[in-house]
């Protein structure tokens, strides 16, 4: 496929209502909608598609009950495990980005043996964003600049857009070009807010266990069509 874009952000919504329409608990969902992006990570890197960042869990969603928290991080843990297995054979590049401080230490160490296992890949990108918040994100980065400009390793006139970019946890990634969000809803969800400021919004409402190849094909065709303007004139 031409013109393919680069870097793709997924909000991957609509695994309670997938369940609930078919009389399934919230896990079975949850569990769908793991499978679902296993499959279309394998799709998205034929396809030509570099990086595929997608939001596994908010910092809000925290405010769920509690059992339904356990279960996504139960689930959230036997998925990294399953792509350490998967990094024996495939060639994907995986990272986590979000605070995860907050985890379990068995779920950090896990994670930091993936990032580590898979660093020198040079298939897809995969970037799980794991107890982020556009929000939180920001906010931290902001934190260490002070810190730094406190130390003295920085000054104040040296703050720029680049430079605090490359205080986010997404430094070392191009900003998005298009962001899909499933489920009929269409808002961001204290996603990827700074990086954002520019890329393609596509909204559809397949939930997300049942969103596949046929649909990213749908999202990356009227993606093509657009006008990319940044601001400028394009004629
Ligand atoms: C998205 O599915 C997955 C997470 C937020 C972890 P939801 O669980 O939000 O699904 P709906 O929105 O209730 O259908
Ligand atoms: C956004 O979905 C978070 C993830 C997909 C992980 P939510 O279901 O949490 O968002 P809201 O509550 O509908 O805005
Ligand atoms: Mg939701």
């Amino acid at each position: 496929m031409e013109d393919v874009p680069e870097h793709i952000a997924i909000i991957m919504d609509g695994n309670g209502r997938w369940a609930k329409s078919r009389f399934l608990n919230k896990a079975a969902g949850h569990r769908a909608g793991a499978q679902a992006l296993r499959r279309l990570a394998v799709d998205a890197e034929k396809m030509g598609v570099k990086i595929l960042t997608v939001y596994a869990f908010s910092t809000e969603n925290w405010k769920r009950p509690q059992d339904e928290v356990d279960t996504l991080m139960e689930l959230i843990h036997d998925y990294i495990q399953q792509y350490i297995d998967d990094s024996k054979k495939n060639d994907m590049r995986i990272c986590l980005i979000g605070d995860l401080t907050r985890l379990s230490d068995e779920l950090q160490r896990k994670i930091a043996d993936l990032q580590e296992m898979t660093s020198n890949k040079k298939g897809l990108r995969i970037v799980i964003a794991l107890n982020y918040g556009g929000r939180d994100d920001i906010t931290r980065a902001a934190r260490k600049l002070a810190a730094d400009v406190r130390g003295g390793r920085t000054t104040l006139n040296e703050i720029d857009e680049k430079m605090f970019a490359s205080y986010l946890d997404t430094k070392d990634l191009p900003d998005p070009d298009l962001l899909i969000r499933t489920s009929g809803e269409m808002r961001i969800s204290n996603f990827l807010l700074w990086q954002t400021a520019y890329s393609e919004m596509y909204f559809c409402d397949k939930l997300w266990p049942d969103f596949t190849i046929k649909d990213l094909e749908k999202a990356i065709s009227q993606y093509r069509r657009r006008d990319r303007r940044y601001g400028g004139r394009n004629e």
